[in-house]
């Protein structure tokens, strides 16, 4: 059994490419824009289905990173 975590980490946001919210969330953290973030995973240049929620999310962590690190 996943525990709530593991599930969030697997959840798939783009169903066209298979990008899970962890693999997102790894790229985030490693500095990558939303384009970059897309030429990595192959997210967004399905159906583009999956723009609204991937954007939000990576929108919401690169918030939460400014906070931690303002000067970058
Ligand atoms: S669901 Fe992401 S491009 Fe189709």
């Amino acid at each position: 059994m996943n525990n709530p975590e593991e599930a969030v980490i697997d959840e798939v946001m783009c169903t066209c490419s298979g990008t899970t919210r962890g693999m997102i969330y790894d790229l985030v953290m490693q500095g990558k824009n939303i384009e970059a973030i897309s030429r990595y995973s192959g997210a967004l240049s399905g159906c583009g289905g999956c723009e609204w929620e991937i954007g939000e999310f990576v929108k919401a962590l690169q918030a939460t990173q400014d906070e931690i690190n303002p000067e970058s």
